[in-house]
């Protein structure tokens, strides 16, 4: 390629004044997810609007937690808070999972076809799970957290119910990402958000064998992992069987290029960024470009910031869209 391909993590949101404007007329965000023709919708509006050289399906990784049997509600400007949490092994047990949980996922199987139809090969369609650390945080917690300190207990407490709970939403991840798969999406990114507040022996223990599982089932389009946090442990995400790992902002991109040997990286510049003048986007933009060099996506370091100005993302996906890499 002439230059890297462009996208970003959330350009499927609250940046367009085209889905506050659909997001506006609903009762809530759940509404959007569950409205396959309106998910697919703001789904194709970024690539509309900002060119992008991606879309990425509109849902959430708390569809997993749901069709398990947790159910939550996206509190406005607060976020999700689950009506119940897993505190034992008879609330694991009792939990759905694998094939017959993901296939309560139809909303969002239909949305994939619909959007596949409304890009008519324009671009890639990415689908995503959160992965299996930052599902069982929110189930354990139920709700946001700084420090996630109740999930990171559980670790500590009582290791075989933590075990017990991650292998259910593994089997369940693993089924529903092969449905997505058989529905259209291209490519997979797997989003690890709160991996950055384990140490690196939790990390090992509790996160990275159950992404390396999920990687080694997806077998059938490139995976993406995004930990976001553990440059701690990017030697051992290097190790797994996917083609792409994501790169947040405090990473170096030398530091993550020796780390992940000839995987491709994706990332990083820091959303606070598109804050700044458009000269200052270009230039910051185009010194990250020349640190990664070839076998890069660019993107930001974590999910764009819902109020961003539309033309500071627009002149950091202009820039990378007029990057040549010098040969
Ligand atoms: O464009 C895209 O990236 C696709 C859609 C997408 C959403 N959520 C839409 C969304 C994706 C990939 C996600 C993933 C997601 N959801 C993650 C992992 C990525 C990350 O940011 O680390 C996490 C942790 C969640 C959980 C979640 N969903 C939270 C904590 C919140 C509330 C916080 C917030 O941003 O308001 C959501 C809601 C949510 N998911 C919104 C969007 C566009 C905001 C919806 C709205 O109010 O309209």
């Amino acid at each position: 390629m002439e230059r890297p391909p462009v996208w970003l993590m959330r350009q499927a949101g609250r940046i367009l004044p085209q889905y506050r404007a659909i997001r506006s007329s609903l009762s809530g965000f759940k509404e959007l997810l569950f409205t396959p023709s309106l998910a697919a919708e703001v789904t194709v509006q970024p690539v509309d609007e900002l060119d992008v050289d991606a879309a990425i399906i509109f849902s959430d990784i708390l569809v997993i937690p749901e069709c398990m049997g947790l159910d939550y509600e996206m509190v406005e400007k607060k976020g999700p808070l689950f009506n119940q949490t897993i505190q034992s092994s008879k609330d694991v047990e009792q939990l759905i999972s694998g094939q017959i949980a993901a296939e309560k996922l139809e909303y969002v199987f239909e949305a994939i076809r619909l959007t596949k139809d409304l890009l008519d090969n324009r671009v890639p369609l990415i689908g995503f799970s959160g992965a299996p650390w930052t599902l069982l945080a929110y189930m354990v917690e139920g709700s946001g957290s700084k420090t996630f300190s109740k999930a990171k207990r559980l670790l500590y407490k009582d290791p075989e119910l933590a075990h017990k709970l991650l292998n259910a939403i593994t089997d369940t991840i693993i089924a529903y990402l092969k449905l997505k798969i058989k529905n259209g999406v291209d490519t997979i990114q797997l989003f690890d958000s709160w991996a950055g507040i384990l140490t690196p022996d939790l990390y090992n223990n509790f996160a990275a064998p159950y992404l390396a599982k999920i990687c080694k089932a997806i077998d059938e389009v490139p995976v993406i992992v995004f930990a976001k946090g553990a440059w701690f442990s990017f030697d051992v995400l290097a190790e797994m069987e996917c083609e792409a790992l994501g790169v947040d902002w405090t990473i170096d991109p030398k530091f993550a290029r020796k780390a992940a040997k000839d995987k491709i990286l994706q990332g990083n510049l820091d959303p606070c960024q598109l804050y700044a003048d458009e000269k200052q986007i270009e230039s910051k933009t185009q010194a990250m470009l020349e640190q990664f060099g070839q076998g890069h996506i660019a993107n930001l370091g974590h999910g764009v910031y819902p109020d961003t100005p539309l033309n500071g993302v627009k002149t950091y996906v202009n820039t990378v869209k007029n990057y040549k890499y010098s040969s």
